[in-house]
């Protein structure tokens, strides 16, 4: 991806940034030191965990462990690919974004061009559906809408319109100067026997916006329930329009935001639910076109608000893919709730038999993520079968034992219970024995010894305070000292930080962001998170007997390989120098190893 990027486009956008003024449109910061502070984009807080380092150029949250450099923030914050990011940036600082070879240019100024074609034809293509719905061929549709009770105001609000026929979307938008490529490159139009048609004909049409107002697709109903065909069809997949990415009502919640502020998402189904939700007065009601959320859809969830309820139909499709978005929302930083519709209705028919009070009692009872889990989990175990019982007890368990305190998984023992029926103590102590045995794998693995194990943590724990010094250049650091690490991404590191010495450049902090990946290389992460006490003369004691742990490992990694050698070698003065070389190197470890006695 990157390659299709001018090399060193990336270093040269990144050092025109100004990473806390790009910030500063999504957080509000406060400085302390030379470090920024803010409440994190990108997990619920109400302190301030979020920190900016403007001239290393990265971020770090301390709360919920997210960090990277300004490119990674703007993806997750704009819910953008990379390639998206760095023409956002480009664009915010006012460079050009340099591809590879001109080629490459050209290719691009095209795509871009034809993009700006298809949400033209996108949007003519909205307004001739809007037109038709007033006319007398859309009877059916007017009838129907009215059968829905969708009123007067929703559809004008929501644009509803209808395509009466295979051939009169292409008849006019063909009048309006539209070739046949772009109407197909935009999905409006599809292909059969060398002819062009409506690719949603005869249908309800409901236009699909992106986050910033522009038409991307369509999704239309079907009016006759009688005809054999989907009930739903939507746009293909285009330029413009990715179903993995579109949610339908963003545009009017992002309208409703301007005069009524709200802090949370109603995320619904379809969009007839989101249509009658917005009727009754929930003016923050979103959907996918169904239930397949994917993480993108949260990430652009989380641009909006912090807080999602999961509306999904009361049938038992819609709890198992309640299931399936729970995990997705919350690990896009949301905090959710679910809210549960009685009798497997959908949204839309308990709205029309309950009202809006109705449904306002539905969000007040909403329950949270782990309630629901288990609430669920009860309801589909047979607690009379003891085989299921002690299932659900073990799930149950497995459900709440990873959480960071016995206080916090204590608050759920009690239902746990009751819905087994046994007794709080058998469910207490399972937990207790569930915790401890987490807690002792994390503390210390059975197999090794604790000396084993007390030595390779201090080796670890050497390395990384060497490492973490070096590149938050510690005054104290001590250069031309010889250093060896075993963790592969330690001597990435290493290699790095010595190349950039050789070729006489400053090393940054964000120029890991270019050889490492954050959310898998934990370690790197680590490094650049580390936090030094507020004593700078304990930090440095600390290096230095960092740098002769070190030195440790190796002599005694050294002895070990010179010693094979020496028992495999034949030849005398060979054997005679292996022998000195252990014996000096012997002498090196005896004198470090007093060293640390004393
Ligand atoms: N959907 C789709 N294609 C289908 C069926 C459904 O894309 N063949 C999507 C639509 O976005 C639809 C949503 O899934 O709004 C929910 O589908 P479903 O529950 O089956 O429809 P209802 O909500 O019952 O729709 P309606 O109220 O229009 O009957
Ligand atoms: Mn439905």
């Amino acid at each position: 991806m990157e390659s299709r990027l001018k090399d060193g486009f990336v270093a040269e956008l990144k050092s025109r940034c100004s990473f806390t003024q790009i910030a500063s449109k999504y957080l509000e910061l406060t400085k302390k030191g030379r470090t920024y502070w803010a409440r994190c984009p990108f997990h619920y807080e109400k302190t301030p965990s979020f920190s900016i380092d403007e001239f290393e150029g990265f971020y770090h949250c301390f709360g919920c462990g997210e960090s990277g450099d300004i490119i990674t923030f703007i993806k997750k914050v704009e819910g953008l690919s990379f390639m998206e990011a760095v023409e956002f940036l480009a664009k915010t600082v006012g460079m050009e974004v340099q591809y590879d070879s001109q080629a490459d240019m050209a290719t691009i100024a095209e795509k871009n061009r034809q993009k700006k074609q298809v949400l033209k034809a996108l949007f003519d293509t909205k307004e001739f559906y809007k037109k038709q719905i007033y006319q007398k061929s859309a009877i059916k549709a007017q009838q129907y809408l009215k059968e829905r009770r969708i009123n007067r105001a929703s559809l004008e609000n929501f644009e509803i319109g209808y395509s009466p026929n295979f051939k009169l979307l292409v008849t006019e938008l063909k009048a309006l100067g539209y070739d046949d490529k772009v109407l197909l490159d935009a999905g409006v139009a599809s292909e059969a026997n060398g002819k062009l048609y409506d690719a949603i004909a005869e249908r309800l049409v409901f236009p699909i916006y992106n986050a910033y107002g522009e038409v991307i697709g369509f999704s239309g109903r079907i009016l006759d329930s009688e005809l054999d065909l989907a009930k739903y069809k939507n746009t293909r997949q285009t330029i413009v329009f990715d179903k993995s990415r579109a949610i339908f009502g963003l545009k009017q919640v992002m309208d409703a935001k301007r005069n009524n502020h709200f802090n949370s998402l109603i995320l619904a189904e379809g969009q007839i639910d989101v249509i009658m939700l917005h009727q009754y007065g929930f003016q923050n009601a979103v959907a996918t076109q169904g239930t397949a959320l994917t993480e993108q859809h949260a990430h652009i969830i989380k641009k909006v608000c912090d807080n999602v309820y999961v509306c999904y139909d009361g049938d038992s499709a819609g709890q198992k893919a309640t299931y399936r978005a729970l995990d997705i929302l919350q690990n896009a930083g949301l905090n959710v709730k679910i809210i549960t519709i009685p009798n497997g209705q959908d949204p839309d028919e308990f709205l029309k038999k309950n009202g809006q009070a109705g449904f306002q009692e539905l969000i007040d009872k909403a329950e949270e993520v782990l309630d629901y889990k288990l609430r669920t989990l009860a309801q589909n175990s047979n607690m009379t079968s003891n085989q299921s019982r002690s299932q659900f007890l073990k799930n149950a368990i497995d459900l709440i034992k990873t959480l960071p305190t016995l206080a916090e998984a204590d608050v759920y023992v009690n239902s746990i219970a009751k819905f087994a029926n046994v007794a709080n103590n058998v469910v207490r102590e399972s937990l207790n024995n569930a915790m401890s045995s987490l807690n002792a794998k994390k503390d210390s693995p059975k197999e090794l010894t604790q000396l084993a194990q007390n030595f390779s943590d201090a080796y670890q724990k050497a390395d990384k305070i060497i490492l973490a010094s070096i590149i938050h250049k510690k005054p104290y650091i001590i250069d031309n000292v010889n250093l060896s690490f075993v963790n592969t991404n330690y001597q990435r590191l290493y290699s790095l930080l010595q190349s950039k010495k050789e070729q006489g450049q400053e090393f940054k902090i964000s120029d890991l962001y270019d050889v490492f990946d954050f959310e898998q290389d934990k370690d790197i992460a680590e490094l650049v998170n580390y936090k030094f006490s507020d004593n700078e003369d304990k930090d440095k004691q600390e290096y230095l007997n960092s740098l002769n742990v070190n030195r440790i490992r190796y002599l005694e990694m050294e002895i070990k390989d010179t010693e094979t050698l020496y028992k495999n070698a034949t030849d005398l003065s060979k054997r005679t120098e292996l022998l000195n070389r252990i014996g000096s190197l012997s002498k090196e470890l005896a004198t470090l190893k007093s060293s640390f006695i004393n």
